[in-house]
């Protein structure tokens, strides 16, 4: 049982790994711990029935011995057990009930545990602290109140289940006695087969009253795992080779619940150009930016690569030539090395030359520990610009070929934005560079500029960007 656990834990990361960026984005950070959660749960329940059915067996061996001493005996054991699990049903059935309702609350709880870790700051700077933990609480107490009921439930069995049985045993003790069985030792063999026999009965009703509670738990794995819907498309097998061009044309993605999706008319690069791209906020800069590193799927239109649709190359070869600089970068709970490596196992080298590469070897110097600084949750924070420097470090650590910048130097100061802009003339020659920015400065290392504007991807000059 603790591999089924384990069994189901592996395949909801799969799920996870397998979907929708934007399933993926709905489900969250809560989702997950409450999918973690309710997996501990039913594998729980899985480890109680085996006591279910371990009661049951001995049950029914007791059952046999009984028919042969003492018949009487055997049938009001048989009775008696029906009879029980046939009157607890409506308790287990409300049982059932109470524990689906925590599932609830506690998923309700996760999202709002999840928002105070995200929104700590604005609690104490908008001073929303108070009504927030008002309503963390609300939640709380609605949790801690069904499980009291729940716990006052199953409690209330043991004790009704004891007083039902004794009752019976008494009465098929007198029905022995009263049918001749005036023998002492007769007497005494019911009796104990038939305490022995409820025992065990109490013992497996206990058991299925367990696992009836974790119905709804069960339930809570499938709806979440389900709410994981894989991507749509399963990429080809193959290899584009080195980048040499990328076209876009007539590219459509409808983010659900906007008015209007965002469109691309058309894009051409070839490798050795740095592309700028600007526009009116919302018009969807990174929309198009997630589209071309194929986080999201097109709806409509084609994007290709050497002429090859990019639907074709296989993830492996997509994800050693593609590298993405998205508009706020996490850092991962470990050293400066292990953020820039993200777990793709590259020689120290390459990351010493990356960080070099991004502008931010300085500063690493100056550390003590250098590039085997903590950081990230539990460790040092960055500022916004080295945030940013290291995400870029992470991108050219695995010497790609396409990298798509989002708003890459938004919180750079000068002397660092000339860093970032030296890096990225630099690679022009090797890759196709498209990076999008407000940045007069940064615009300037472009090659072109285009504007994006009611769909449109236009050619324009720097002067009409910053006049
Ligand atoms: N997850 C989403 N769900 C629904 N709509 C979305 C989602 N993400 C973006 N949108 C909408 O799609 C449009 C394009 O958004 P996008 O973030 O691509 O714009 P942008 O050009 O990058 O803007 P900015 O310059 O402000 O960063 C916007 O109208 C936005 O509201
Ligand atoms: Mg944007």
């Amino acid at each position: 049982t603790a591999s089924w656990g384990h069994r189901r834990r592996r395949r909801f990361v799969e799920r996870h790994l397998a979907a929708d960026h934007r399933a993926r984005l709905e489900l969250g950070a809560a989702g997950l711990q409450t999918l973690n959660t309710a997996v501990g749960q039913v594998a729980g329940a899985i480890d109680a029935s085996v006591g279910a059915v371990k009661a049951l067996a001995s049950a029914g061996a007791l059952a046999l011995v009984a028919v042969i001493v003492q018949p009487l005996a055997a049938l009001g054991l048989a009775v008696a057990g029906v009879l029980l699990h046939a009157g607890l049903r409506p308790l287990t059935g409300r049982s059932r009930a109470l524990a689906a309702a925590q599932a609830d609350t506690g998923l309700t709880y996760a999202h709002e545990i999840d928002e105070l870790a995200r929104l700590g700051r604005e609690l104490a700077v908008f001073g929303s602290g108070r009504a927030f933990a008002r309503r963390l609480d609300a939640t709380s107490a609605r949790f801690a109140r069904l499980q009291r009921r729940a716990r006052a439930l199953s409690q209330s069995i043991a004790p009704l289940y004891q007083a039902t049985t004794i009752a019976f045993a008494t009465g098929v003790l007198v029905a022995v006695v009263a049918w001749g069985g005036t023998d002492a030792a007769q007497v005494g063999a019911s009796a104990v087969l038939l305490l022995r026999g409820l025992a065990y009965g109490q013992q497996f009703q206990t058991a299925i009253h367990r696992l009836r509670e974790t119905e709804p738990f069960a339930d809570q794995v499938a709806e979440l795992e389900g709410r994981l819907t894989p991507a749509r498309v399963v990429f080809g097998d193959a290899d584009c080779g080195p980048i040499e061009s990328l076209t876009v044309e007539n590219l459509a993605f409808h983010h659900p619940g906007a008015a209007r999706p965002v469109t691309v008319d058309r894009l051409r690069c070839r490798r050795g150009e740095v592309v700028a791209v600007t526009g009116p906020s919302g018009e969807g800069k990174t929309t198009l930016a997630e589209l071309l590193v194929r986080l999201r799927l097109p709806d409509r239109g084609e994007i290709r690569v050497n002429g090859l649709p990019h639907f074709a190359v296989h993830p492996d070869h997509w994800t050693r030539r593609v590298a993405f600089v998205p508009q706020n970068p996490p850092l991962v709970t470990g050293t400066l090395a292990d953020n820039v490596d993200l777990w793709r196992g590259l020689p120290r080298a390459t990351l010493v030359e990356a960080v070099a590469r991004a502008g931010l070897a300085d500063e690493v110097d100056e550390l003590e520990a250098g590039l085997d600084t903590r950081v990230g949750p539990g460790g040092r924070n960055l500022s916004g610009g080295q945030l940013q420097r290291l995400a870029l470090a992470r991108a050219l650590a695995g010497g790609p070929d396409l990298l798509v910048l989002d708003e890459p130097t938004s919180a750079l100061d000068a002397a660092s934005e000339e860093r970032v802009r030296a890096t990225l003339t630099a690679c022009r020659a090797s890759m196709i560079v498209i990076v999008i920015t407000h940045r007069a400065s940064t615009l300037a290392v472009a090659d072109r500029h285009l504007v994006l504007r009611r769909g449109r991807l236009s050619e324009t000059t720097t002067h009409d960007l910053v006049g």
